[in-house]
């Protein structure tokens, strides 16, 4: 079993980047092989809407010569996803909303040739971080994502909300903390449950 964590933030050492290091040791303390990968690093193009993955048979992104493919495949191959994503204007930032937008057509096309849709109950769900508020219309945004690509998200002990602001305060949000890591817990659970 494979869970793959997406760190939404431009900064390096990110409040985003600690929630997900707690779903990670959590999950990887349940015997989950868990990579974080933070897209501070990655340039994710926004999609062109040339709709070549949709009619291709390969249901490819056709976009090259960015961190797409790469990022791509990652998620194809995990059975859970958990992303992160900083609250920038009561949104997700943008360079992680262009990989799930472009991963989301080849995600959601009905495919009889080529089995089931590619993200078809795998497990995951979002985490939002921001200083005061915008956290729910970021955590909707993605929620909204991982419904369409027919996830099965579970829930945790309050909404997977976490308050800071600098670099470190995630480490003093001690409600925050424990959210997601019963929201990771239950991912762990989920996983068992689902995955041969
Ligand atoms: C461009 C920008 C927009 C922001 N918009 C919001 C906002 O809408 N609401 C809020 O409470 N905080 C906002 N913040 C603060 C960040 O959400 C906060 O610093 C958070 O800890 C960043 O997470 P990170 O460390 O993972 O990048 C904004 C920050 C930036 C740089």
């Amino acid at each position: 079993m494979k869970a793959l964590c997406l760190s939404g933030s431009p900064r390096k050492d990110s409040n985003t980047e600690s929630y997900l290091q707690v779903a990670a040791e959590t999950l990887r303390s349940n015997r989950i092989e868990t990579d974080l990968v933070t897209v501070v690093d990655k340039v994710v193009n926004p999609c062109r809407a040339c709709y070549e993955c949709w009619y291709k048979e390969s249901r490819e992104c056709q976009q090259d010569g960015d961190d797409f493919h790469e990022l791509f495949e990652r998620m194809v191959e995990a059975d859970a996803i958990l992303v992160g994503s900083p609250v920038h204007y009561s949104a997700v930032h943008p360079t992680i909303w262009n990989l799930l937008v472009r991963a989301s057509f080849p995600g959601i096309r009905d495919h009889p040739h080529s089995g089931p849709r590619l993200f078809d109950r795998k497990v995951g769900g979002p985490i939002t971080v921001a200083r005061r508020a915008g956290q729910n219309f970021a955590l909707a945004q993605l929620l909204l994502w991982f419904n369409l690509n027919n996830f099965i998200v579970p829930g945790s002990m309050y909404w997977n909300v976490g308050t800071a602001r600098s670099i470190g305060d995630a480490a003093r949000d001690e409600e925050g903390i424990e959210i997601v890591r019963q929201f990771a817990e239950n991912v762990a659970w989920l996983l068992k449950k689902t995955v041969p």
